[in-house]
């Protein structure tokens, strides 16, 4: 499975990327809004980290809009994707961005329906928000495991990202399912990487070296 941080913050992706686990990056405008910084200028530095798909999000709502705000936004560097909402603009935008050989990413998906007339439409990535779907009472990984059935049965190439992730078992839980890519934040990586039993056990080892006897 690919891990992408999702995040727009620089130094750690800087720290994440050097642990040499990072595939990419997810951005939207509320982590972009976090940073207070040019969007321009941080999706820029995030593509000159990491060597891999980085996805950055038009927020006009036609169509006729989104596609030449994908056009400006390619520019910036070769492996931007363009993060699209999910909506009906949305989707003819997916259609005329596949077409001018643009890479998308539908974002805000719900539902399996969702999922499926994305990747009609040509969408390269789906992004289903599992921990949003948990806020308000639904188990969010059920639609992944459902996605995954329907893009095998029918074959389509687009990819699965887990997003909207709060916990280390959400990503478990997306590679159990077979999800293509997990999103995951800064902190749920953090957490990802620990073990108290490590911890100890590195404690313990460091300890006992200090009794072997050494000759120099
Ligand atoms: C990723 O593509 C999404 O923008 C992100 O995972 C949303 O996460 P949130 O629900 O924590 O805002």
């Amino acid at each position: 499975m690919k891990i992408f941080l999702d995040t727009a913050n620089v130094e750690h992706i800087r720290e994440a990327n050097s642990w040499g686990i990072i595939d990419g990056v997810t951005t939207n405008p509320t982590l972009i809004a976090k940073e207070g910084r040019d969007f321009r200028e941080v999706v820029k530095e995030i593509c000159e980290i990491v060597d891999g798909p980085i996805s950055a999000e038009v927020v006009s709502m036609k169509s006729d809009e989104m596609v030449p705000e994908a056009q400006d936004l390619v520019k910036i560097h070769k492996n931007i994707i363009i993060k699209v909402p999910m909506m009906p603009e949305g989707l003819k935008t997916i259609k005329r961005l596949k077409e001018l050989n643009i890479k998308t990413n539908a974002t805000l998906v719900f539902s399996p329906n969702q999922a499926l007339l994305a990747a009609k439409a040509g969408a390269t990535y789906v992004s289903p928000f599992i921990g949003r779907l948990d806020d308000i009472g639904h188990v969010g990984m059920d639609i992944i495991r459902d996605i995954m059935i329907i893009f095998e049965n029918y074959k389509f190439e687009t990819q699965v990202i887990v997003a909207s992730i709060r916990h280390p078992i959400h990503v478990i839980d997306a590679a159990i399912a077979g999800a293509h890519v997990a999103t995951v934040p800064w902190p749920v990586l953090q957490k990802m990487v620990k073990h108290s039993l490590t911890d100890v056990g590195i404690q313990r080892f460091l300890d006992d070296w200090e009794k072997v006897p050494k000759s120099k």
